[in-house]
């Protein structure tokens, strides 16, 4: 199944396409730029050196017209509902995975939650009924993802209000080695979008020993 990730030329598409590519999943980069999206492909397939080169790029309209079902948004909050509208004719069929975090303008450590209540909530708002969105990755940091000698050191919460799609997202998400939960309906999203912020502060502080932090589900005696 090859996937699209939407402003795949920044950190979080980049980490999130080595991670994909690395488990054999083929990944189609998107970008306002289909050339700075191929660049940026070749250089993610020379890093990985397998034997077929599994990640491409294209401008975001092409990426999403080449994903077969599943289409990832991560792109910047500021540009999260322009980009939508403009790929929303083409995603009769596909799944939306909204990772985007409403991070205030200015200040990483803080979110600005739409009125819709999240980021995830307004995608699915804005898409109406027919187009699944589904919210997934949001507290994982892409130096993490970028890490690939390392395995992932949290766990993915995906929300959405259609469970056929969740669960979709969720077999994709456990390609990576890591576990993925199904966190409830895309209202749930109100709580883990607004996670991020926080996960940002303890990262910065220096009154913590550690930088990308991740969130772990963790039940006693296990
Ligand atoms: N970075 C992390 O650790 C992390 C962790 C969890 C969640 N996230 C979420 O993942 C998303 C992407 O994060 P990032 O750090 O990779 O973001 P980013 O570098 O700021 O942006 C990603 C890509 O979005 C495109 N873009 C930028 N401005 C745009 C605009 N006005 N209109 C359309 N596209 C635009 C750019 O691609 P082109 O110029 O090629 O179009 C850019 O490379 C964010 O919503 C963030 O909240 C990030």
């Amino acid at each position: 199944m090859k996937i699209a990730i939407l402003g795949g030329t920044g950190p979080q598409g980049q980490g999130l396409a080595l991670r994909f590519a690395s488990a054999g999943v083929p990944v189609v980069l998107g970008s306002r730029d289909a050339q700075r999206a191929a660049e940026i492909a070749a250089e993610l397939n020379a890093q990985l050196a397998l034997p077929e080169s599994l990640i491409e790029g294209q401008d975001n309209l092409g990426a999403v017209a080449a994903a077969n079902e599943i289409v990832m948004l991560a792109v910047p909050y500021s540009a999260h509902d322009a980009t939508l509208r403009s790929i929303k004719p083409l995603l009769g069929g596909k799944i939306l995975v909204d990772l985007v975090v409403p991070l205030m303008e200015g200040d990483p450590k803080r979110v600005a939650m739409p009125v819709e209540g999240s980021a995830t909530e307004a995608a699915q708002a804005l898409l109406g009924e027919e187009i699944p969105v589904v919210g997934a990755l949001h507290n994982v940091s892409a130096a993490t993802l970028k890490h690939l000698e390392k395995a992932i050191n949290c766990d993915i919460l995906v929300c959405g209000n259609d469970l056929e799609a969740k669960n979709k997202v969720i077999e994709l998400i456990k390609q990576l080695d890591v576990q993925a939960y199904n966190a409830g309906p895309a209202e749930s999203a109100r709580c883990i979008e607004a996670i991020t912020p926080i996960l940002i502060r303890l990262n910065i502080s220096k009154a913590v020993p550690f930088t990308h932090a991740g969130i772990r589900i963790w039940a006693p005696g296990s």
